[in-house]
């Protein structure tokens, strides 16, 4: 029986942090590990497009994040690494797709609506996000996306539109692709307690050097609000409990109430130990580059054949073909 298909994407704007890894990257990792599914891991430049309108800095980025990946233990054996850029078909499904839905129903989207709060002149491909997002999942047939909890609506657009486009066309070409969500994962708070984010300036780097990781950790803010439970220190311990079981940390921290200081120490510590070996192994990758882009190459060979054959099909039930 051939394996379900899994399919994600990242947006290469910079440096992922440990909210990312968290929030939605470490179950890549882990669904990949479990052999279950053929996965295909994609960059998302076309969309990180709609931020980063640099040369240098997308370039830059998108290597930075094909190494991210490989780092992480994605094996381009296994998995098809890819950028989506290489792959045409996602922007000419996008098209499509943009026939077929309505400019109301795109500007229910929460990031449409978190994006024009902030900026009235919203470009294009901010508003039509979620129709290129729905291309690049339906292109491959896929069974399960895994993302971030501020993602699954997206997910749900891609699912709308799959049915939308099949009942048009009166022909199941796409699948019905499910979300997997992380459950339990709450937000990953800051060094300064709000949400972990780029835009707040508040990261600890996924791959942070040991120096990066003590002035972060010495830097979280500890009595902001005045809300540590019992002289617990909120902040140091939300992030410390994705590093180690509860059921250990709560007693050490018990037993340490007060002494933000040796919290904070341990908490080094433990994020050291977990990062090290990311990052030992993304500095080796570093090293061959060349070999990098071979990768994201060839992956874009593997993703184009699955991916044109998709479009030809849809071609067909359109009848442009
Ligand atoms: P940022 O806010 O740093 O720009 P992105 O918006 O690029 O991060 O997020 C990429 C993915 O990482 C999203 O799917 C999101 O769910 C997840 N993510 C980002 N920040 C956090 C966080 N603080 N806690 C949990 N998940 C997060
Ligand atoms: N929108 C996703 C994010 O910001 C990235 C993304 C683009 C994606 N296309 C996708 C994720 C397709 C899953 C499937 O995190």
């Amino acid at each position: 029986m051939s394996k379900k298909i899994l399919l994600s994407g990242v947006k290469p704007t910079g440096r992922p942090h440990i909210g990312n890894y968290f929030g939605a990257m470490k179950q890549f990792v882990d669904l990949f590990r479990s052999d279950d599914y053929q996965c295909y891991f994609f960059i998302a430049d076309y969309h990180a497009l709609n931020l980063i309108q640099n040369e240098a800095e997308m370039k830059q980025n998108i290597l930075n994040l094909a190494i991210d990946y490989l780092a992480l233990g994605l094996d381009p054996e296994k998995a098809v690494i890819f950028k989506q850029s290489d792959v045409s078909a996602h922007t000419e499904l996008s098209w499509i797709f943009d026939t077929i839905v309505t400019m109301p129903y795109l500007m229910r989207a929460h990031a449409y609506k978190d994006a024009e709060a902030k900026n009235r002149e919203i470009n294009v491909g901010t508003f039509n996000y979620p129709v290129l997002m729905a291309a690049d999942i339906l292109l491959y047939d896929t069974d399960v996306v895994p993302v971030g909890q501020d993602q699954k609506q997206h997910v749900e657009y891609a699912r709308d539109i799959a049915l939308k486009f099949n009942n048009i066309f009166k022909k199941e070409i796409f699948k019905i692709p499910e979300p997997i969500i992380l459950p339990n994962v709450a937000t990953v708070p800051g060094t300064d307690g709000r949400k972990m984010s780029k835009s707040y300036n508040n990261t600890i780097p996924l791959f942070a050097t040991r120096e990066e990781i003590v002035k972060a950790v010495m830097g979280i803010v500890t009595d902001s609000g005045g809300t540590p439970t019992n002289g617990i220190p909120a902040n140091v311990y939300a992030m410390h409990k994705l590093f180690k079981d509860e059921k250990d940390l709560k007693p050490i921290y018990e037993a340490n109430i007060g002494k933000y200081k040796i919290s904070k120490e341990m908490l080094i510590e433990d994020i050291d130990v977990f990062v090290r070996p990311l990052r030992e192994r993304r500095a080796e990758l570093t090293k061959d580059t060349d070999k990098v882009i071979e990768i994201l190459k060839d992956g874009a060979e593997r993703a184009e054949k699955v991916a044109s054959k998709k479009l030809i099909a849809v071609k067909e039930a359109i009848g442009v073909l």
